[in-house]
């Protein structure tokens, strides 16, 4: 079989946040996960995880979103600023009903930001706070003159506004964030993001809480009463082989549960292509994004954990969701402009485990690490059939070319050939190959799914010929010449 590859003619960018992630106030992902305290043992900048921030930055981290989830509609930012010994504590109510400290708040967030060098995505409370409360907290975050909230953020610490490009105006709000009707809450998005004032030079990309899964009234509803007021319209997909009442093991699983998983991951092309037909008829030009800023694998938090805090292992099988699920996102690329990952570190499919000291990164994480130089590029359309089990991406920038391929067969190795409409020498060919269907690393043994050389391939004048090995995800890079 072989796949013609169009170089010649570029399509359209993938958005470097695509690659974005989350992080909510949920079990151990702030709060030991990203942020340990100044006076942790553990090594840290301000707080913040020396290891966790270090890794992140390898897979170039494009974006953060914070600080939830359900968590964002009951958080109360004023609650989260001044000294930290007279922060006000909450119940944390969404996940376990933890006391929650505030030690962590907007200084913090915008801290682990700049450690981070990403864009910030900060997410407003629509279900529990008020216009007022969201207006100040964009006028304390992002005003730099004189000001009520400019001079408290001062008394705080803070000389300068922080730079926040993207802000949502509520989470969930068919759920956590108020149980609303899609009417409803099109009429209060159009209200709270009124306040969303602009006061600095850079605009504020303003995200419309958008809907669950297939959903299609709530887009519908959101795109025809809204649009014009909206920058981008969020969408949040789970992937649970047997639905959400019985979730599964992320480790102990069928061959049957992988199918159904990977055929789960590769629902999001029906998601995004549906959601999306919707947002054409009202938006054309696609100048409103598509934000997937929750997507991942869901399954039953491990044994023993509290399962409130959402831990779960990460096997070979995430890293094929992940690898399936960006493809789609390129594939649609004119339209999703932003995807965050559920979550960064310790939550759902997370890129980093810790415990305690320890860390260790997932095989959701290294796919993050393979595709990373798709970043920013053009897609590379290509054409021809693919084995059932196989799924592919391509991009270019500059004269280089990324190629990256995935065979989620369980037992199959594939053999593919890529030919180019123009001369290229690969310059490294690397990925991950599956052992077993539930390969993972653990603080034990931290590279068992790892990052290999991969050389079962060959390259003639007129094609690149690969055997794909089952379980895999390979990156090729190649030097256009
Ligand atoms: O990511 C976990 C939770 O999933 C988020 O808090 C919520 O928005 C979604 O239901």
């Amino acid at each position: 079989m072989t796949i013609q590859l169009v170089t010649k003619k570029a399509g359209p960018a993938i958005s470097k946040y695509i690659y974005g992630h989350f992080a909510e106030h949920l079990g151990r992902c702030i709060y030991e996960g990203l942020y340990v305290g100044k006076d942790s043992e553990i090594p840290n900048v301000n707080g913040m995880r020396t290891d966790v921030v270090e890794a992140l930055k390898n897979i170039k981290i494009p974006v953060l979103r914070w600080p939830g989830g359900c968590f964002a509609d009951e958080y109360h930012w004023k609650d989260g600023i001044g000294a930290k010994e007279n922060r006000k504590m909450m119940v944390n109510t969404h996940w376990g009903g933890v006391t929650e400290d505030n030690s962590f708040g907007t200084h913090e967030f915008f801290e682990l930001v700049r450690q981070l060098g990403c864009e910030a995505y900060v997410n407003g409370n629509v279900g529990s706070g008020t216009v007022q409360e969201m207006q100040e907290w964009v006028e304390y975050i992002t005003m730099g003159g004189i000001s009520p909230m400019a001079e408290e953020r001062r008394k705080n610490g803070q000389e300068e506004p922080w730079k926040m490009k993207f802000f949502g105006v509520g989470n969930e709000n068919w759920g956590c964030g108020g149980n609303m009707r899609a009417e409803y809450y099109a009429d209060e998005y159009r209200r709270y993001q009124t306040y969303v004032r602009q006061y600095g030079d850079e605009k504020i990309y303003k995200i419309a809480g958008g809907a669950n899964v297939d959903d299609y009234h709530w887009t519908e509803t959101l795109m025809k009463n809204a649009h014009w007021m909206m920058d981008g319209l969020s969408l949040h997909y789970y992937v649970h082989p047997h639905g959400w009442e019985e979730k599964g093991s992320a480790t102990d699983f069928t061959e049957e549960d992988w199918y159904l998983t990977c055929d789960k991951a590769a629902y999001m092309d029906e998601l995004v292509t549906r959601h999306g037909t919707i947002m054409d008829k009202y938006d054309p030009e696609k100048r409103i994004g598509m934000i997937v800023d929750e997507w991942g694998t869901w399954f039953t938090a491990e044994p023993g954990t509290n399962p409130g805090f959402l831990y779960q292992q990460n096997t070979i099988r995430d890293a094929m969701v992940a690898a399936i699920t960006l493809n789609i996102f390129h594939k649609h690329a004119d339209r999703v402009h932003m995807a965050n990952i559920a979550q960064t570190v310790n939550v759902l499919q997370a890129m980093i485990l810790t415990d305690g000291a320890k860390m260790v990164k997932t095989p959701s994480y290294h796919v993050f690490d393979l595709y990373k130089d798709h970043q920013d590029a053009n897609r590379v359309d290509g054409f021809g059939d693919m084995p059932e089990h196989v799924t592919y991406t391509a991009s270019q920038k500059d004269n280089s070319l990324t190629l990256s391929l995935t065979n989620f067969d369980l037992k199959e190795t594939a053999e593919l050939a890529f030919a180019l409409d123009q001369g290229a020498k690969v310059v490294s060919a690397r990925g991950l190959v599956g052992t077993e269907m539930n390969a993972y690393n653990d603080f034990d043994h931290p590279e068992t799914v790892t990052i290999q050389e991969f050389a079962d391939f060959k390259q003639t004048a007129e094609s690149l010929q690969v055997s794909l090995p089952p379980m895999s995800v390979i990156t090729f890079k190649l030097e256009l010449v």
